[in-house]
C-alpha cells in the first residue's frame, strides 16, 4: 500500500502523538503502597528502596492527605512488626489494637473517602517469615486461612475497605469471603494476589518489613509451594479463575514487568478488575541505574508505567506513584 499508507503520518508532532496515544496513566489508575511502624515521628528512609519511606501513625495521616491532594484515591497498607510480637501463627495480626488495624483507623481519621487495602498475609507476623503457619518444614494450607479470615475481619471492623491476601494458600478467598459475609461485611471487598509469583524482586520489600523467610532448620527458605514457578503460564489462568470463582472482586498479577505476558493473558480470560504490583525489586532496579546515571529515571519509570496498563492492568500498586504524579498530573 506504500505510499497511500504511512504510519509516519500519526507520529509526526507530539500534536497527533496526543491526539491517538492508546494508554495514558492518571492518578486513578494507582494504588499506592505505604509501610508503616510503630512510635511518632518516625519518617525512615528503606535503605534498598531510595525515596521510599516507612513511617509512623503521625506521617501516615500527613501521607495520607498530601496523597489524596495530589489525586490518588487508594492506598495498601503494610505494617513492620516488632520480632517480639512475632509467632507462628500470627497472633499479633488479630490484635483489636494491632498497628494494622491502628492505621486503617489513622488513614480513615485523616481522609475518609481514601480507600483502604489491607496486606492479609502472615508473613510481617511470622516469627518464621512465611505466609503460613510452619509445622515441621510445612506451610499448612487450611489452619493458615482460616487465621487470614479472621484477621480479614478484624481489617473489616477496623474500616479497611478491600482486604488483599497476598499468602497464596489454596481456597483462601472463599473462605475469607464466608468469613467476611458471615460477619455482616457484605460490601467488603477482596482484591485476591491471584497470580503471585516466587519472585526474587522482592528482596527489597522483605528488607523494609523484616519479613524474610528466616534461615533455621525445619524452615523452608522459600516460598516456592505457595507461590507460584516463574516458569508457568497456564497455571495463572487457573489460579485467577478459580480465585475469581471463590469470590475475589479484584485479581492481580505480581510482579508486574517480567509478567506482561501474563497480565494480558489474564485480562482477556477474566472480566473482574486486573491489579498488577510492580514490586520494590522492580522499583529498586530503576533508582539504582538512574543512581549511577546509567538510565533516564523518569522516562524509564513512564515507559514501564505505560507498559504495564497497556498490557492491561486497570490498577498499577506502584512505589513510582508519587514520582509519577510529579510529572503528570
Ligand atoms: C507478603 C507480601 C510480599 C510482597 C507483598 N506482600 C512479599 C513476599 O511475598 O515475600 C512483595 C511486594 C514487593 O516486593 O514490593 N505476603
Amino acid at each position: 500500500m506504500f505510499p497511500l499508507i504511512r504510519n509516519r503520518r500519526l507520529r509526526a508532532s507530539e500534536s497527533i502523538r496526543r491526539l491517538v496515544r492508546e494508554t495514558t496513566i492518571t492518578p486513578d489508575d494507582f494504588l499506592v503502597p505505604l509501610f508503616v511502624v510503630e512510635g511518632k515521628g518516625i519518617k525512615e528512609e528503606i535503605p534498598s528502596m531510595p525515596n521510599y519511606y516507612r513511617m509512623s501513625l503521625d506521617y501516615l495521616e500527613k501521607e495520607v492527605k498530601e496523597l489524596w491532594e495530589m489525586g490518588f484515591c487508594a492506598v495498601l497498607l503494610f505494617v513492620k512488626v516488632a520480632d517480639e510480637l512475632k509467632d507462628n501463627t500470627g497472633k499479633e495480626a488479630l490484635n483489636p489494637d494491632g498497628l494494622m488495624q491502628r492505621s486503617i483507623k489513622a488513614v480513615k481519621n485523616a481522609c475518609p473517602q481514601m480507600l483502604v487495602m489491607t496486606d492479609v498475609a502472615l508473613d510481617p507476623f511470622s516469627s518464621y517469615g512465611h505466609d503460613g503457619i510452619v509445622v515441621e518444614g510445612e506451610i499448612l494450607n487450611d489452619e493458615t486461612s482460616e487465621v487470614l479470615a479472621e484477621m480479614s475481619i478484624s481489617h473489616a471492623q477496623a474500616g479497611a475497605d478491600f482486604v488483599a491476601p497476598s499468602d497464596m494458600m489454596d481456597g483462601r478467598i472463599l473462605t475469607i469471603r464466608e468469613a467476611l459475609e458471615d460477619e455482616g461485611f457484605h460490601n467488603t471487598g477482596i482484591m485476591s494476589y491471584s497470580a503471585k509469583y516466587a519472585s526474587a524482586y522482592y528482596g527489597p520489600f522483605r528488607d523494609a518489613l523484616d519479613s524474610a523467610p528466616v534461615d533455621i532448620a525445619d524452615v523452608p527458605k522459600d516460598k516456592k509451594t505457595y507461590q507460584m514457578d516463574y516458569a508457568n503460564r497456564f497455571e495463572a489462568i487457573r489460579e485467577t479463575q478459580m480465585d475469581v470463582d471463590e469470590g475475589a472482586d479484584i485479581v492481580m498479577v505480581k510482579p508486574g514487568l517480567p509478567y506482561l505476558d501474563i497480565v494480558r493473558e489474564i485480562k482477556n480470560e477474566v472480566d473482574v478488575p486486573v491489579a498488577v504490583y510492580q514490586v520494590s525489586g522492580e522499583y529498586a532496579m530503576v533508582k539504582a541505574a538512574a543512581e549511577k546515571g546509567w538510565l533516564d529515571h523518569d522516562a524509564v519509570m513512564l515507559e514501564q508505567l505505560t507498559a504495564i496498563k497497556r498490557a492491561g492492568a486497570n490498577i498499577i500498586a506502584s512505589y513510582f506513584a508519587k514520582d509519577a504524579a510529579r510529572l503528570l498530573f
